[in-house]
């Protein structure tokens, strides 16, 4: 027997199960569960029907879109998107016990269209969650964190060619995934190149493929530019690009079309470009190694993303993430003293020095927390030479102020007017200092005399008056 529209199935509250069952989905902010699997399955038990599929269709598969259809055991209805680029369809199927209503496809048509906020709301939080690929999420909660993503998010939208600059390790390649992610493009694939990793001679056609045959042996195959049809191409280190290299980039950014080597005529892609470099474009540019025309095509569209020591509160974040990641392998924590030093050190390799430091704990500190003698010397540093020494020696304020005073004195290139205005102290409460660590450095413990107390003590008054 076929049942045609079940009554369950054209009641009023029909969705209400879907739209509870998605808020509860959002709800998990640790596991962050599949919301697009949560929306079918629920769609599919308030109907009682055989399957139900909401997905994106990528743009290459564009031209052969079937067009919306409702018959008695199916339909595809189109599911309104926030991008022009990006379409998206709600396919279902009853079953052979049971055929699709006025009424199913009245809910169907409503559930497109929750349909479409559920791709928005799954598309926001891929791009906070572990890609397919494995690549991480962008970690950092700093002011300057936070304008780099509405940064992202903005340029994301527009799909120009963006360049990103920015120190060695601060995760370019990650915002240029996010990039992707968040795009009109993001169906598509993302592949990235780095041109300093590849041989300048096979560059050309890495890039831009090579027809069959054109020496002996040579297998003809598409280069990266085809690959990345519909899609994003990520040209890594992009000012490794040799001269000759950097001539064909420009003409297949023009052209929006690529010739390979060894071929007669070309073909059009349909990719976004997106650059990386740590060397400044516009100092290569003046310097005469990067070409200036091919310069303005990238540029204009930029995303700097800023070194780590410019954001020393995301420090303790991306430390709790990288021991979180590795929780599997060993559980660790990290010792206030440890952490601090961590925040106190200057990153010259950015987060991918702190990446690979907590890795190295991991492998080798002796206890289950990480403590200041487990980090490298060049870590530990100054922090270990003012802090380490006066917490082991169990130091009054005053001796480890000294020691502060000294250091900073030191930095200042022995400019006592200059290391006052850092330390915020007047000549005379700095003087004492110096003479106290001078004096404990000799070995004798020494009290301050008493002008030092006075000193200090005028200073603080001062300070209360004003
Ligand atoms: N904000 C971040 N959150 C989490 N991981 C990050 C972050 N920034 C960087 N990383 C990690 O640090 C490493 C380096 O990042 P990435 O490769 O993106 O840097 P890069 O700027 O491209 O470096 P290079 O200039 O050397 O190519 C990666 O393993 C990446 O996962
Ligand atoms: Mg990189």
């Amino acid at each position: 027997m076929v049942i045609t529209g079940v009554a369950r199935s054209s009641s009023p509250g029909g969705l209400n199960s879907v739209i509870a069952a998605v808020s509860a989905g959002l709800a998990h902010h640790d596991e962050q569960p599949d919301l697009q699997a949560i929306f079918e399955r629920e769609v599919q038990r308030a109907l009682a029907i055989r399957t139900v599929r909401l997905r994106e269709i990528p743009a290459r598969y564009r031209a052969r879109l079937v067009t919306p259809t409702r018959t008695s055991d199916s339909v595809v209805l189109g599911v309104p998107t926030a991008h022009p680029n990006v379409q998206a369809v709600l396919e279902a199927s009853s079953g052979p016990d049971r055929s699709l209503g006025a009424a199913d496809h009245e809910m169907l048509a409503a559930a497109a269209q929750l349909g479409g906020l559920v791709l928005a709301l799954a598309r926001t939080r891929t791009c906070r969650r572990v890609t397919d690929d494995g690549a991480a999420p962008l970690i950092g909660s700093s002011a300057a964190m936070q304008r780099l993503r509405e940064r992202v998010e903005r340029v994301a939208l527009t799909g120009f060619t963006a360049l990103i600059e920015g120190e060695s390790g601060t995760g370019k390649e990650l915002v240029a995934r996010q990039l992707h992610e968040l795009s009109g493009r993001a169906a598509g694939p993302f592949v990235a190149v780095n041109c300093a990793a590849v041989v300048e001679s096979l560059l050309e056609a890495e890039l831009f493929g090579i027809e069959d045959r054109t020496a002996t042996g040579v297998k003809g195959r598409p280069g990266k530019f085809e690959s990345a049809d519909a899609g994003t191409l990520f040209l890594d280190e992009v000012s490794d690009l040799s001269v000759s290299a950097q001539a064909k980039l420009l003409r297949a950014i023009q052209e929006v079309a690529v010739e390979r080597v060894g071929g007669t005529g070309s073909r059009r892609v349909d990719t976004r470009i997106i650059v990386a470099t740590n060397r400044p474009l516009a100092g290569l540019v003046a310097q005469g190694l990067f070409r200036a025309d091919l310069y303005y095509r990238l540029g204009g569209v930029e995303v700097h993303v800023p070194p780590l020591r410019e954001r020393r509160e995301d420090i303790g974040e991306l430390t709790t993430y990288f021991l979180n990641r590795h929780r599997q392998t060993r559980e660790l924590v990290i010792s206030v003293a440890a952490l601090e030093a961590l925040r106190a050190y200057d990153w010259p390799g950015n987060v991918r020095e702190l990446e690979r430091l907590i890795e190295s704990a991991i492998a080798l500190a002796e206890s289950d927390r990480i403590e200041l003698d487990d980090l490298p010397p060049r870590v530990r540093g100054e922090y270990g030479e003012v802090l380490g020494h006066s917490l082991a020696d169990g130091h009054s304020m005053r001796a480890w102020g000294s020691r502060y005073a000294k250091l900073v004195f030191e930095r200042c290139g022995r400019n006592k007017r200059q290391a006052c205005r850092r330390l915020d102290l007047s000549y005379h409460t700095l003087q004492a200092y110096l003479r106290f660590a001078d004096a404990t450095a000799a070995g004798s413990e020494k009290q301050l005399p008493a002008w030092v107390k006075s000193a200090r003590q005028d200073e603080m008054l001062e300070k209360a008056r004003a």
